[in-house]
């Protein structure tokens, strides 16, 4: 692992640990600066770590002039990619991404990742896998050993409304746990993905061969996409409480 962030090391020394929004921050700008370049077509990930990434990326296109293009993995980037007034594009547009940035739920130490905790898994897949270099950025919380000892409400995975009784009981049957769906916090209703689809959260218990488990949940009738992303991260910064950004 690479350390850096010296200056800011000194700062989190002289007032104590730093909040995990500021180690988003950290994480976001470091991977903002060591992998965007000019000319470049940049996926934006989705969640809250992403918009400190957005903020560094349209400071640099103000200040060195960057030209580069942004294709969104969800409405919520979508926005933030206009807000902040970058070029928008799509992979129509750039099927082949030079890099994508996006935040985890969790991060093994192999860079096997749950993700899709805001419900943006599928896009977010699709477009870290059109990415020549997949970057993930998080604060301390989000860095494990193994996936289940940080992230506790499982597995997102984006099913087809209609499917979603018949899924989670394959997929309680075939490997244990629960399989919850996702409710609004209103509890009014479901949660309903940009896709319009459903999220299962599938709670495991104990480690498992990842790559093994994504396959077969991918093969059961419904389901669109598990938020697990295997051998598909390239490099993970994390913010970490000390004022340094850990590099994977
Ligand atoms: C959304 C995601 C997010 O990237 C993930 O939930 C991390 O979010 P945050 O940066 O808010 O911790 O996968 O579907």
């Amino acid at each position: 692992a690479v350390v850096c962030g010296s200056k800011n090391a000194r700062l989190a020394s002289r007032s104590g640990p730093i909040m995990a929004e500021e180690a988003k921050k950290l994480a976001a700008y470091a991977a903002v600066d060591n992998h965007v370049q000019n000319n470049q077509a940049v996926g934006v990930g989705s969640g809250s770590t992403i918009v400190y990434a957005v903020d560094r990326l349209a400071e640099r296109v103000r200040q060195e002039k960057l030209n580069i293009v942004c294709v969104p993995t969800s409405f919520q980037a979508r926005q933030l990619i206009l807000q902040h007034g970058l070029s928008l594009s799509d992979l129509d547009r750039h099927p082949e991404l030079d890099v994508a940035i996006d935040g985890a739920d969790e991060v093994d130490a192999r860079l096997t990742l749950i993700k899709g905790g805001g419900g943006c898994l599928t896009q977010e897949k699709i477009v870290a896998g059109c990415a020549k270099h997949f970057v993930v950025i998080a604060d301390y919380r989000k860095d494990s050993k193994a996936l289940g000892q940080q992230w506790k409400k499982g597995v997102p995975i984006e099913v087809i409304p209609m499917a979603h009784v018949p899924v989670g009981r394959t997929i309680v049957r075939r490997f244990g746990g629960v399989a919850n769906l996702r409710m609004a916090v209103s509890k009014a209703g479901p949660v309903v993905t940009d896709n319009c689809n459903f999220i299962l959260d599938w709670k495991f218990d104990g480690a498992r061969d990842w790559t093994e488990v994504n396959t077969a949940i991918k093969m059961i009738p419904g389901v669109v996409e598990t938020g697990l992303f295997v051998g598909m991260a390239d490099r993970a910064y994390f913010g970490m409480e000390d004022g340094s950004v850990q590099v994977r």
